[in-house]
């Protein structure tokens, strides 16, 4: 496979944004990526808009979004893969450069999720599975969905509501340092514990928040790298994918996600690296438990250890495999189609030594982003490798 590189990032302000409409929002991550890239518009072959759109305005956002961040002539190709669609566009992106489509691309994740009230994007979450199976039954909102496997993984294997509170602080404690993120504050392990009941036994400090946001990524194939002389390319060295069913009444277990275990397999074969090289990485922890979880599936732990290497602090600065230095999805925000693109940005600053405060130590200079779609339907694991 060719090799195609990361060659400029991008990122907004993650949060509730009344300041801005969505395009706008958009091009705040586009005019970083570009200006880190150092290339314009005119240079860029391929834009690919990653945005899943069910809570805004704009019924078809991705049109806009393009023209207004100057590429109206250059796509836009629209990838929606729920929770996942950032990787999803960058997946596009990539294979439309490492087949030789183009020679750069743009992809833009970006999402407006605030335009409606949290009633009505409760009501999407709750039929954000397979809706004709799952919505009369079960009621369900997403956080509900993730009780269930909370649920489950405690019984199992003994986590604890402690251990769930343990990942929110940790969030919260790294996106205090992240100018980026949604919110700014550290919180306190009695914080969490004491906060209002989501979906039992999730708690407000256990979701992810409502979140608007977007970043962005430029790629671009190695002989465009090598002939423009482009800085610090971080390259993609695989992008793996899984998918499981739609329907949670018919998944095997509910102690993990198949489709993380099967996208974490295909891009540690194809990058030809173990989870033991990883020095740092990003996991989708839409609900505390899924960082745990995400732990285990990506192969950090064994099964049911997730809640061990979390509580020996191995899943932070300093430790075996710090993860989410971003404040993570619970901290930092949960703009869907900007999720995905959002943690190449992190891991990408992480590879090149641009993180300050919250930079891993890189021994193999590799870091891995892990992206669920949905509630565990399709997932995707970025493995990138620094400059
Ligand atoms: C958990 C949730 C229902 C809370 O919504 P809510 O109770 O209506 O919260 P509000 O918007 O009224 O905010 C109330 C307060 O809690 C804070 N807050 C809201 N969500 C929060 C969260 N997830 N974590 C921490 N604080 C949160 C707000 O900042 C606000 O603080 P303030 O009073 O100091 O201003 C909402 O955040 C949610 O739905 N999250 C999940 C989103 C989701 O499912 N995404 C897709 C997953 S893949």
């Amino acid at each position: 496979m060719p090799k195609v590189a990361v060659v400029g990032v991008g990122n907004s302000r993650f949060g509730r944004r009344d300041d801005a409409i969505l395009q706008e929002i958009a091009f705040e991550a586009v005019r970083e990526a570009l200006q880190d890239a150092d290339l314009s518009q005119k240079e860029i072959d391929l834009s690919v808009v990653g945005t899943v759109g069910s809570r805004s305005y704009e019924a078809l956002p991705a049109g806009p979004i393009n023209d207004y961040c100057g590429f109206s002539d250059k796509g836009p190709i629209r990838v929606e893969a729920a929770c996942a669609t950032g990787s999803a566009a960058l997946f596009t992106a990539h294979n439309s450069i490492a087949c030789g489509a183009a020679d750069t691309a743009i992809v833009i994740g970006a999402e407006k999720m605030t335009e409606v009230d949290i009633p009505t994007t409760t009501a999407v979450g709750g039929r954000g599975g397979s809706y004709l199976w799952e919505f009369h039954m079960l009621g369900t909102s997403f956080a509900a969905y993730y009780a269930l496997y909370a649920t489950r993984h405690m019984s199992k294997f003994g986590t604890t509501p402690e251990d769930l509170a343990r990942v929110s602080v940790k969030g919260h404690k790294y996106a205090a340092m992240n100018p980026k993120a949604c919110f700014q504050k550290e919180i306190k392990m009695e914080d969490a514990l004491n906060s209002k009941v989501i979906a039992s036994p999730l708690k407000l400090y256990d979701c992810c928040p409502v979140s608007d946001g977007a970043a962005a990524v430029v790629l671009a194939s190695e002989d465009k790298v090598r002939k423009a002389g482009l800085k610090d390319p971080v390259w993609i060295d695989a992008i793996g994918y899984g998918a499981d069913t739609s329907n949670l009444t018919r998944r095997s277990d509910y102690v993990g996600l198949n489709a993380s275990v099967n996208a974490a397999k295909m891009a540690y074969d194809t990058a030809k690296v173990g989870p033991e090289k990883v020095d740092v990485a990003t996991v989708h922890d839409c609900f505390t438990i899924a960082e745990i979880m995400a732990y285990e599936d990506l192969g950090f732990c064994p099964k049911g250890k997730g809640k061990d290497i979390l509580r020996d602090g191995e899943t932070e600065i300093g430790g075996r495999i710090p993860v989410n230095l971003d404040g993570g999805l619970k901290a930092k925000g949960h703009p869907l189609g900007a999720t995905g693109v959002s943690m190449v940005y992190e891991l990408t600053k992480q590879l090149r030594g641009e993180s300050g405060k919250r930079q891993a130590r890189l021994r193999n200079n590799i870091a891995l982003a892990h992206n669920v779609g949905g509630h565990g339907f399709s997932a995707y694991v970025t493995i990138l490798r620094g400059p």
